[in-house]
């Protein structure tokens, strides 16, 4: 496997989106529970604000997650940082607050996770959202192991890449393309996360051919995270970290 440095090693499971189907998503309970459980890796997904600050967010709007109504990109770090990402996904969770990338890495430094940051770009912001999680990544994590980037954007890619050349990234294709190592390549990529129904021999063959580690969302059964293990698969993003087995 290409290692961003010697001795890198991928952890089998991610909690996705911090605590998979154990909390509300993307928050900082979900990042508790997945340490609690003996998870050594977490994926979240990160959004930037009106102010260019970055927040785990998955979708572009506010309603189905948090307490807010509207765009992320069109808000304010004053409305967000009042937000409960909590009441509208899980009853036990109300107060969450929606969290920051920096409180996320502050947890996950405490924690001893390593994270996946997933730049996810509102329509039109690829090439910021990209600069601006890898130069914050750079910052938060100074010092500790550095988190793997990931997006379903190149463009976001080549962004980060070209901000922070140092930062490990892994291109995220639900279906890979046939030319996806060509475009791997160009990116200085590391890893290939894609969905587990899309994978086939000859993806996995050409991967491990070339020394690229392969990941696969969202795996929530046991005998399927076994099954793809077998198969070549490096690591799976669980939403059921309680029964998807690690290392
Ligand atoms: O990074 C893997 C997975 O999180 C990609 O899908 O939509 O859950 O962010 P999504
Ligand atoms: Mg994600």
């Amino acid at each position: 496997m290409i290692a961003p440095c010697p001795g890198w090693r991928l952890p089998r499971v991610f909690a996705h989106r911090c605590g998979g189907a154990l909390a509300p998503e993307n928050t900082l309970a979900g990042l508790r529970i997945a340490a609690r459980l003996g998870l050594r890796a977490v994926e979240f997904d990160v959004m930037l604000s009106a102010d260019a600050s970055p927040w785990l967010l998955h979708d572009e709007t506010l309603e189905r997650t948090t307490n807010g109504v509207g765009r992320i990109c069109e808000t304010h770090d004053a409305e967000l940082c009042v937000l409960d990402a909590g009441v509208r996904q899980h009853p036990a969770f109300v107060g969450e607050p929606l969290p920051t990338l920096a409180s996320a890495a502050l947890v996950c430094r405490q924690l001893g996770l390593l994270a996946n940051v997933e730049i996810k770009p509102a329509a039109g912001f690829d090439t910021l959202t990209g600069e601006v999680v890898a130069r914050a990544v750079r910052t938060l994590w100074a010092g500790a192991e550095l988190p793997l980037l990931s997006s379903f954007s190149e463009a976001a890619l080549a962004a980060a890449r070209a901000a922070v050349p140092e930062l490990p990234l892994g291109m995220l294709h639900e279906r890979p393309p046939a030319d996806w190592l060509v475009r791997l390549r160009q990116l200085a990529a590391v890893t290939l996360h894609c969905d587990a129904d899309s994978l086939n021999g000859d993806l996995l063959g050409e991967a491990r051919a070339n020394g690229v580690a392969v990941l696969c969302y969202t795996v929530n059964d046991p005998e399927l995270a076994s099954v793809l293990y077998r198969r070549g698969v490096a690591a799976v993003f669980s939403d059921r970290i309680d029964c998807v087995a690690g290392d």
